[in-house]
């Protein structure tokens, strides 16, 4: 990775003691899904460097001490390049005693985590990494879709399908993925999503194999598209899907008409929770565009 370039004022010094990064992740979006460390940092941060796909009921739980900075990352609007964030959490942490990089879902799971990691050890800053629930496993969930089970599959692969300056990105080899894995949870791969059925096509994919798209997962405007890897991208172009959204591909979507019909709490994200109580006070549906089920 691309270490960030550091001024000699950019690095911690005996005498200037830096404070403590935390990679804290947010989850797919419902606030009820956060982690109540994850709640407690919110509480104490000096701090809150944030990305995009943040919710806002987690960003109004931060306290309104905390100095809040918004670090971007939608798909063509990168508000700051990734070394640049990985300087300014150096510096954050110079300046504060509890710095809080607050990320969607799981900071380990596509969230490049790891990478400012690296960057903050590199640089002698104590960091913590708190765990969040990723939007591969959650994001399924609230649309009834459990990603292995014992009848339908064994194996799950969580893969990324995005593509690096408006190309495929040929280093995936998803006909190994195809052979190797019963369900396929793909992450930012609506803009790909040609490039992707192509390839599980020519990988022998059966052309009933069920997908589904669900997008803003977890969160009141959670919709799904479900459909077949034939008709998939019909049903994209139809309904104007668009990202972010995660794919799941595999026999465990045709759970999805039995899980949810029988589950009330699923794909009716909490639009507010209080953790104290553990309460669910209000409870909304979510818009639905499926077409096979
Ligand atoms: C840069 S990745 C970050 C993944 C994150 N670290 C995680 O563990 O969930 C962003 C992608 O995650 C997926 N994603 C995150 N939150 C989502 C949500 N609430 N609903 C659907 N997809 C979501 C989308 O594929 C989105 O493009």
């Amino acid at each position: 990775m691309t270490q960030p370039q550091l001024r000699p004022d950019d690095v911690p010094t005996r005498d200037r003691r830096p404070g403590t990064v935390y990679l804290v992740g947010a989850g797919p979006g419902d606030p009820g899904l956060f982690t109540l460390k994850g709640k407690a940092l919110l509480d104490q941060a000096d701090v809150v460097v944030y990305d995009a796909l943040v919710s806002a009921p987690i960003l109004a739980m931060v306290n309104p001490r905390a100095v809040m900075i918004p670090a971007g990352k939608r798909r063509g609007q990168h508000a700051l390049l990734q070394p640049e964030i990985t300087t300014l959490l150096i510096k954050q942490a110079q300046q504060h005693q509890t710095v809080v990089r607050l990320k969607g879902g799981d900071p380990f799971v596509f969230g490049r985590g790891g990478e400012e990691m690296e960057g903050l050890v590199a640089a002698g800053v104590p960091v913590e990494v708190v765990p969040g629930i990723t939007a591969g496993v959650a994001v399924p969930a609230y649309a009834g879709i459990p990603v292995t089970h014992r009848d339908y599959s064994s194996s799950v692969t969580f893969v990324t399908g995005h593509e690096a300056a408006g190309k495929y990105r040929p280093d995936i080899d998803w006909a190994a993925i195809a052979k190797g894995s019963e369900t396929i949870v793909i992450y930012m791969g609506v803009h790909n999503l040609t490039n992707i059925v192509a390839a599980l096509s020519d990988a022998h994919l059966p052309g009933e194999t069920p997908i589904a798209l669900i997008r803003w997962g977890t969160r009141p405007e959670q919709e799904e598209l479900i459909a077949t890897l034939d008709t998939i991208l019909a049903e994209v172009q139809a309904t104007g899907f668009a990202a972010p959204a995660i794919a799941v591909i595999g026999n465990v979507v045709k759970l999805r008409p039995q899980l949810a019909a029988g589950c009330p709490a699923i794909a009716r994200p909490t639009t507010a929770f209080d953790v104290a109580t553990s309460a669910f006070p209000s409870i909304t549906g979510s818009k639905s565009v499926a077409r096979m089920d």
